[in-house]
């Protein structure tokens, strides 16, 4: 099975980690938003879109990937790191994946380091994030899609 796993991380390369951990679990291709082509996906028979969360969205950027990609009847599964962790981010690349008639295999968060001048003085939030629990949670996330499709 070809895995191909499109993301975007640009604040600390938090989803980067992520995404370079399933792709190792995966033995699939990794491939940064700002470089992907639309026909990359022809190649693949399962495609991850995973991004960093700035001000409660996945970046702009893995929406256009995917809006402009044949995807139909295309295997697919969406990540995510935030502050705080919640899978709930992921569920507007799900809904146009969906609309794209893309079948969604699975979504995974976790939370990546994150501060500001004011929550420097707590030493930020979600420190040592992604850390080795999240690595450990997401190969196992990738081995469940393995053994399911
Ligand atoms: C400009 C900005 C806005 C952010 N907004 C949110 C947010 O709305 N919710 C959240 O949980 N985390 C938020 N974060 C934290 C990031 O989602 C987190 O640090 C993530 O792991 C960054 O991924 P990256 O290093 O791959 O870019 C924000 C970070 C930045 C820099």
């Amino acid at each position: 099975m070809k895995t191909l796993i499109v993301y975007y991380s640009a604040y600390r390369k938090n989803t980067e980690k992520i995404a370079e951990c399933m792709a190792g679990q995966f033995c699939g291709d990794l491939v940064h938003a700002k470089d992907y082509n639309e026909n990359d996906v022809n190649n693949y028979d399962l495609v991850g879109f995973g991004s960093g969360v700035y001000n409660q969205k996945m970046h702009p950027s893995i929406f256009k990937a995917i809006e402009k990609s044949n995807l139909q009847n295309k295997n697919t599964f969406v990540f995510s790191t935030s502050a705080v962790g919640i899978k709930k981010y992921n569920n507007d690349a799900i809904k146009l994946l969906l609309d794209k008639n893309a079948k969604v295999v699975g979504s995974f968060s976790c939370r990546g380091f994150f501060t500001t001048k004011i929550l420097d003085i707590f030493g930020g939030t979600a420190k040592g994030h992604p850390n080795n629990v999240d690595f450990k949670n997401a190969e196992k996330f990738a081995e469940k899609i393995m053994n399911e499709i």
